[in-house]
């Protein structure tokens, strides 16, 4: 008898789950989280996201009837007014005219901006790289900044994390997890799917690597 085949959203989760794993314990998360830093690579780290979720976000008006992307683009997920609110409290007024990308996080964002352009699948995989991270461990770093850095509960400065319109989480994800099981594509282009998940949690880390060399311990 033929085993059924195992859930896209399993698979997505299973081949990126060592690359998560070092995503998560990499030198700057942990040193950040660990409270060993100060508020500014966390102010850092945000003005990072914020061309990042820029660029997934451009995404969201271009793709939005795309029969293998759109049904991933929900409005309740964008952060990119969430972004600005927590800059202009963390940064002060002006904080656009001095926020500049890192290497690796223009190399991150060109690459969403590539997918946006020519490849929908691809997109999905970054869609699902951040938004679902966003919804799970956001949820452990919101808790920790709110507590290192003495930001009010769910106020200015985490609210990247809050979700205002989704107030069942585990729900949502269950609900995230079924479109992509049902993604209408061929298994070639799940496992390419697959292979670009890989790339964005690449380029994830990359980015706590350059935060890293910009915020060495020693120097906190
Ligand atoms: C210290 C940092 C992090 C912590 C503590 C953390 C923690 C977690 C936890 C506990 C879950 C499981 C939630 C569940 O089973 O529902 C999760 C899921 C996830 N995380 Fe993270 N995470 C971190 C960093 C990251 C980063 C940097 C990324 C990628 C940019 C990421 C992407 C994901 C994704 C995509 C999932 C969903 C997996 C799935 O259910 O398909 N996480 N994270």
């Amino acid at each position: 008898m033929d085993t059924p085949p195992v859930p896209f959203s399993t698979l997505i989760r299973t081949a990126s789950h060592e690359q998560h794993t070092e995503a998560e314990t990499s030198t700057f998360m942990s040193d950040m989280l660990g409270g060993r830093l100060g508020v500014e690579a966390y102010a850092r780290y945000t003005e990072q996201l914020w061309f990042v979720y820029r660029a997934l976000e451009e995404g969201v008006t271009a793709l939005a009837d795309d029969p293998v992307a759109g049904p991933f683009l929900q409005p309740e997920l964008e952060r990119t007014a969430e972004l600005e609110r927590d800059l202009a409290h963390l940064r002060g007024e002006g904080w656009q005219q001095r926020a500049t990308a890192l290497p690796a996080t223009e190399a991150y964002a060109e690459r969403v901006r590539e997918c946006v352009r020519s490849w929908p699948g691809g997109f999905v995989a970054h869609h699902y790289t951040r938004y679902l991270g966003d919804l799970s461990g956001g949820q452990i770093i919101r808790g920790t900044a709110e507590k290192t850095w003495g930001f009010a509960r769910k106020g200015d400065g985490v609210r990247f994390y809050v979700f205002e319109g989704i107030s069942n989480p585990a729900a949502f994800k269950r609900g995230y997890r079924e479109l992509l099981d049902a993604l209408p594509v061929d298994d070639l282009e799940k496992q390419r799917v697959v292979d670009e998940c890989k790339r964005a949690f690449a380029l994830n880390t990359a980015l706590f690597r350059e935060l890293g060399q910009e915020f060495p311990l020693s120097a906190a």
